[in-house]
């Protein structure tokens, strides 16, 4: 037996082996039970006594330098492994994350939003109101009593003889009024209620901002004042406003505020129906007798008061044609703001 040729051959083997199954498959052919090394020392036994001592220790060095071999490829074998592993498993740390989807705001929030900040840069503190509202809030005590001709104006909902949806934000003067002595400033964005069927102008339920100034000395000076900087603020510095007389059964005198058109700047166009002005709200000095039933001496005070379609100035500002994209929450549509 030609131990040599043997371990040459076992070494090259070793050398040659790409993974550890095939490493181990070398170990078994040489060292394993039945393996070339194991029978040889095996084969021993039969050699002449004298000659056995000899055989044995040239078998065992093969045996050990074989085993020493496969246990250092066994090692870089490894090496090699966990070196594929890592690379497979390799994270780029210095790759920018994915942001997660960032939500828009609806542009009724923005839009009241910045309504409530220009008046609130005014002094002004914002109040709130029940959407379900005694008749007496809503009507009553805004000087429309139960026979009164303004009440066919507004289709109310009601949910018995003394319980409506609001159908302005107006009932929230008269609460402001009863539970604040003056001076009071506040405004009040609040949703409202009317039946109306739904086209590209209407919906039973809309936006409204309510505002409310009550002191000693108020003037329709004040109102005009108040107003016409909150438009130009709202729309722009060379916005341009006009009054012009109206009626509201809980304001004496009433006006309702008209201002240039944002579409044409004034010069006339569809929007604004060839005029170059756009109405945005109703205002007027709040009523003596509304000011006595909610507990203010009109003697003593007076005040302003103003009412504002969110929806609408949203549409305008926006030049959103349609009402009710504000409603269906289409995210294409609100990922535009
Ligand atoms: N409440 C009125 C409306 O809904 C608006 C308004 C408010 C008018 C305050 C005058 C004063 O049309």
């Amino acid at each position: 037996m030609d131990l040599d040729k043997i371990r040459i051959e076992a070494e090259s083997e070793i050398e040659g082996a790409h993974d550890r199954r095939a490493l181990e498959e070398i170990r078994v052919k040489y060292l394993g039970k039945k393996g070339i090394i194991t029978s040889a020392l095996k084969g021993i036994g039969g050699l002449p006594k004298e000659d056995r001592p000899a055989a044995g220790e040239r078998i065992n060095a093969v045996k050990v330098a074989i085993e020493e071999k496969l246990n250092h490829k066994l090692k870089v074998l490894e090496e090699k492994e966990l070196e594929e592993k890592l690379k497979q498993e390799y994270i780029d740390i210095t790759v920018p994350g994915r942001r997660p989807g960032l939500g828009h705001l609806h542009p009724l929030t923005i839009v009241r939003e910045e309504i409530t900040e220009i008046f609130m840069g005014l002094g002004f503190s914002i109040a709130e109101g029940p959407e379900i509202e005694y008749d007496y809030y809503n009507f009553e005590a805004l000087n429309i009593p139960r026979d009164h001709p303004a009440r066919d104006i507004q289709d109310t909902f009601y949910i018995n003889d003394n319980i409506v949806l609001r159908t302005h934000t107006s009932p929230v003067q008269v609460r402001t009024m009863e539970k604040q002595k003056p001076p009071i400033r506040v405004i009040v964005p609040g949703r409202v209620y009317r039946s109306d069927d739904i086209d590209a102008t209407h919906s039973p339920v809309f936006h409204q901002v309510e505002g409310l100034v009550i002191d000693r000395g108020v003037t329709m000076g004040d109102l005009k004042g108040v107003l016409s900087l909150f438009a130009r603020q709202l729309f722009g510095e060379d916005t341009k406003t006009k009054f012009r007389p109206h009626y509201f059964p809980f304001t004496e005198p009433s006006a309702e505020m008209d201002v240039t058109c944002m579409a044409c700047k004034g010069r006339g166009c569809r929007v604004c129906k060839g005029t170059g002005w756009i109405e945005i709200l109703g205002s007027g000095m709040v009523h003596p007798r509304v000011l006595s039933m909610s507990g203010i001496d009109p003697n003593e005070y007076s005040g302003f008061a103003f009412g504002m379609g969110l929806d609408r100035i949203a549409m305008l500002k926006y030049g959103i044609d349609d009402l009710r994209l504000f409603f269906e929450n289409d995210i294409r549509f609100i990922k535009q703001f």
